[in-house]
């Protein structure tokens, strides 16, 4: 994103749109008598004759304005709503799009909003609109915006680190988004590998290891290797180390993230309807991979491991079966009930490598389990852990980034239901009841040794309808936590 933050005045900016905001009462969030002097009552009878968009979210143009050196002053209205806000961005990047403005600049309308994140807020709605993945469409491609966005605000130094910010954000989640949206021919475990030594090499910040078949063999990750034995794509083991000049930690914090690159269940097989959409099954693995995108924009002082297992679910004659019992690294064995429930064995594993570093904090995020939506939907993610002040930073951020998650119970009866018979545990309760608890119940069994969180994004992870396409979320959250760690 191309952004300046200035302090001049709005009448004066030398732009081709103006953006100011009005809320629903025509009242004006910039100073309303200095545009209405510049214009000699220009805006005054405008808001008169109600001109200004009556929804929320919405904008109106007004081209050639007396005394205000813009072509055009964009009015936008805005309510009590956050949401509204990233609505009028929308629309702004739509209008520039279509007059090709190359200049805009944007007042800010916290004086008549409850909330004072509009910057973010604008700047990030603004941000996402740049994102296209269209290149496995032939013909013509979608041009980027190339407008300039200029900021009038007061404060220009908490405005720049603000946008700093946004910018770790905009970079985050655009890799994120792009990794979930591959299809999962291209996209496989063996992919993510190399997209992590890519990204090793263009950020010195970052180290990256990948660890094949023969070394997960070697390190006994039995869980993870019974859910790629059904696959003709070999599994990897994605490690990635972001390590600052300085950081605030002398121990990692340690992200883990489920990549399985594709969930047909395997012989506990899904049914056909929207199965497509398991591809989006490694987007915790995409979110880690966005967070330390994140992390090298800001130039963040935190010290940070990224683990990835990394799997394809499939079906073959020499997949796991129900019944089947897995040894996991751990020691600790499982029974597999339902060979869909395999988020949860290769992040068992991963869980248990997190031990090595002795982490300040392991917080795992993945597409764990359909019982999410249900419960929560797509606005907000499941969260629970071991740890109350680490579960506690991450709902904070998550209210302050507006990349929202709820807290979840894990007492000790939900682990009860994935005892098993015949070995240590189950991998799926017997009762479909309390779904995500009894998953996270199960991964809390490997997460005893150190302050743990759990994020289930199923329901977050991707958009439906329109907004069809990774959301690039938690990866928000994830960035506002370790922004509040390092500061
Ligand atoms: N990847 C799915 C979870 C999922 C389902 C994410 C729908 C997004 C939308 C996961 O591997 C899974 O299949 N979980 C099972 C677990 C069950 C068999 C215990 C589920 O939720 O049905
Ligand atoms: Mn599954
Ligand atoms: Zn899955």
């Amino acid at each position: 994103m191309k952004w300046v933050v200035k302090n001049s005045k709005p009448e004066k900016a030398d732009a081709q749109a103006l953006v100011v905001f009005v809320n629903k009462e025509g009242q004006f969030a910039t100073p309303f008598a200095a545009l209405d002097g510049a214009s000699k009552g220009v805006f005054a009878a405008w808001q008169e004759k109600k001109y200004f968009a009556a929804e929320a979210g919405e904008a109106a143009v007004f081209h050639d304005v007396p005394g205000v050196e813009a072509e055009c002053v964009v009015v936008c209205t805005v309510d009590d709503d956050y949401r509204k806000l990233t609505q009028a961005g929308q629309q702004i990047v739509k209008l520039a799009r279509q007059h090709e403005w190359k200049k805009v600049a944007l007042t800010l309308p916290e004086a008549i909003v409850p909330y004072s994140d509009a910057l973010a807020i604008l700047a990030r709605a603004l941000g996402k609109a740049d994102y296209v993945f269209d290149r496995f469409k032939s013909g013509e491609k979608k041009a980027p915006v190339k407008t300039a966005w200029q900021w009038l605000v007061g404060d220009k130094k908490a405005a720049e680190e603000t946008l700093r910010w946004v910018d770790a954000w905009v970079a985050g989640t655009y890799l994120t988004r792009e990794l979930g949206d591959l299809p999962p021919n291209v996209c496989n475990p063996a992919y993510l590998g190399d997209r992590a030594k890519q990204l090793a090499e263009e950020q010195d910040a970052i180290t990256a290891k990948v660890l094949k078949r023969k070394d997960i063999e070697a390190l006994g990750m039995g869980a993870l290797l019974g859910v790629a034995q059904g696959s003709h794509a070999d599994p990897r083991f994605i490690i990635m180390e972001y390590k600052p000049k300085k950081a605030v930690n002398a121990r990692p914090v340690v992200l883990v993230g489920k990549g399985v690159t594709f969930d047909t269940g395997g012989i506990s097989l899904k049914p056909a309807d929207g199965m497509d959409l398991m591809k989006y099954d490694m987007g915790g693995a995409a979110a880690v991979f966005g967070t330390l995108a994140g992390l090298c924009a800001a130039q963040a002082a935190v010290h940070v491991v990224a683990l990835i297992p990394a799997v394809e679910n499939m079906p073959g004659g020499n997949a796991t079966r129900p019944g089947d019992i897995l040894t996991s690294m751990s020691g600790k064995t499982i029974e597999i009930i339902n060979t869909d429930a395999e988020g949860r064995l290769i992040l068992c594993d991963a869980l248990t490598y997190a031990e090595r570093y002795e982490p300040l904090a392991v917080i795992d995020m993945a597409t764990l389990t359909g019982a999410c939506v249900i419960a929560l939907g797509s606005v907000r993610a499941g969260l629970m852990g071991n740890d109350e002040a680490l579960v506690d930073g991450l709902f904070q951020a998550g209210e302050a980034a507006r990349d929202l998650v709820w807290k979840m119970p894990l007492d000790s009866g939900y682990r009860e239901m994935m005892k098993s018979s015949f070995a240590d545990f189950v991998n799926a309760s017997s009762v479909r009841e309390a779904g995500t608890l009894t998953a996270g119940a199960f991964l809390g069994a490997f997460a005893e040794k150190y302050p743990w969180a759990h994020l289930d994004i199923a329901g977050v992870a991707w958009g439906r309808g329109a907004e069809k396409g990774g959301t690039g979320r938690p990866v928000g959250l994830l960035l506002e936590y370790f922004r509040r760690l390092v500061a």
